[in-house]
């Protein structure tokens, strides 16, 4: 397989150049002001894919932002791979804490990327992972060694739910036809060891409003003796876990799973240092819920956190009020075999239900996702296991996430179809965050392990 490395030394600096243009697009599908960047970014990414040789390209319009399109399809006879990703970003805020624009590519070194990483907005989730696959068909059309039919689909609003991608999805699934679905958007451990995803947690979004007085009151004249919204709300937050932060939502926990000692163990496998993990946040201590390692806090069991809480006076200086609102965002992520729309309902009651008389509450679900889990025994985990122990020399450990990719479950019940989750980032890449940057080696390494998961996955099928 000379040829791999051969064709990504000869364009390694194009492949980087090439990145850093897309990273330019400020493509955030949440805030509607940047729609005109985000519908720039889908032309970008379908001229992309037809440079790299692919055919049938299409920006398929939805009620929400395209998808796009493309395929080589070499030989019937061949099983096909579905590549998704997605071109969308997080808000870049909050911006002073960026050292350089999020929309101003830089590269530099770092004690974990001494070979240098892409700071931007994007550069990890997703953009640098999705092109990684656009490079790496490119590399196989121009060495004439693409080994199995491909179809790619990159949307624009996996940060925002995928609503309208489920809807194409069921939309389209004779277009969609495939033996597997690949896509790098998780991590692995560190860049001296390799992972592969096998879970991904499922997802219940939701906004709460606790409402007291009418209106606004001054703090010394009624407090005391009315409910004060921002008081109940935390209490009510202080009831959703125990002492030991075990959930308390009543049912909360009926169908998940116990895990089985040998599962246990195999989660204990995976190389980890809580040494590490406290120093690279700062943290004199780790906390959660008891009885559990931090691999399975994270892996395997459903969490609940408040994303953001707020009412009352934030200003400059002081103001004595007792709100009339206050109001919460909560996160619950999910594990097999718990439903979020069960989840949400039942968060529901419950908050309704701990709420004192002297407040109205309102719960509003946002979206929600239900978890993923991928078996190791099937022939496209083996061929993204043998690749990765090709190209790190290293056999790949497969690790539960915390991460949620939504769209992932719709994938397995509308198409029948596994996904395998071949991710390059590291979790000090900071996504989502400030300087969130993608490692050149890893960008590199993703674009010479794919090709490899092609020729495996065609002898393998
Ligand atoms: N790529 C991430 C998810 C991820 C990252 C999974 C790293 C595993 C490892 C994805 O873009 C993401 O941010 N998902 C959101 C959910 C979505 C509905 C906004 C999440 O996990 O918060
Ligand atoms: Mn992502
Ligand atoms: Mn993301």
């Amino acid at each position: 397989m000379e040829h791999i490395k051969k064709y990504i030394k000869e364009n390694k600096s194009r492949f980087i150049n090439e990145l850093v243009e897309l990273l330019k697009i400020p493509s955030i599908s949440a805030d509607p002001a940047y729609k005109k960047d985000v519908l720039n970014c889908a032309e970008e990414v379908a001229k992309s894919m037809k440079n790299a040789g692919a055919e049938n390209i299409e920006i398929c319009e939805t009620s929400g932002y395209p998808i796009v399109y493309g395929d080589k399809i070499i030989d019937n006879n061949l099983p096909t791979v579905l590549v998704y990703g997605h071109y969308d970003v997080q808000p870049a805020d909050p911006l002073d804490l960026w050292e350089n624009g999020p929309f101003e590519p830089i590269i530099k070194k770092t004690d974990i990327h001494p070979e240098g990483a892409i700071f931007a907005r994007g550069s990890c989730d997703d953009k640098g992972q999705f092109y990684m696959h656009i490079k790496a068909f490119e590399l196989m059309m121009n060495t004439n060694t693409l080994a199995c039919n491909i179809k790619f689909m990159i949307e624009g609003e996996e940060e925002v739910g995928s609503e309208n991608l489920g809807v194409f999805v069921k939309e389209n699934k004779a277009r969609l036809k495939c033996d597997a679905i690949l896509i790098s958007d998780t991590g692995i451990i560190a860049n001296d060891t390799p992972s592969i995803t096998t879970g991904l947690k499922g997802l219940s979004y939701l906004e709460v409003e606790v409402a007291g007085p009418s209106r606004d009151l001054h703090s010394g004249l009624y407090g005391g003796a009315v409910a004060n919204p921002i008081n109940i709300l935390c209490e009510m937050i202080a009831k959703m876990k125990d002492e030991k932060n075990h959930i308390m939502i009543p049912g909360f926990y009926d169908n998940v799973m116990q895990l089985s000692e040998s599962e246990r163990a195999e989660i204990a496998r995976a190389p980890f240092s809580l040494d590490k993990y406290k120093k690279a946040l700062n943290l004199s201590e780790v906390h959660g819920e008891e009885g559990y390692t931090t691999m399975e806090r994270t892996g395997i069991r459903p969490t609940l956190d408040v994303n953001g809480i707020w009412g009352g006076y934030t200003g400059e200086g002081a103001k004595t009020v007792i709100p009339s609102k206050a109001y919460a965002k909560i996160s619950m992520r999910l594990v097999p075999n718990q439903s979020d729309k069960e989840i949400t309902e039942l968060f529901s009651n419950y908050f309704k239900q701990i709420a004192p008389k002297s407040v109205k509450v309102k719960v509003t679900p946002h979206h929600g996702g239900e978890p993923y889990a991928s078996p190791t025994n099937i022939p496209a985990y083996i061929a993204a296991s043998q690749a990765m122990e090709v190209t790190y020399g290293k056999k790949p450990v497969p690790v539960k996430s915390g991460g949620s990719i939504p769209i992932v479950a719709l994938f397995e019940k509308e198409l029948g179809v596994k996904s395998i989750l071949l991710g390059f980032g590291l979790d000090s890449d900071a996504i989502h965050s400030p300087n969130e940057h993608y490692g050149i080696f890893n960008y590199l390494k993703g674009i010479e392990t794919i090709p490899h998961f092609f020729e495996n996955y065609r002898k393998l099928r």
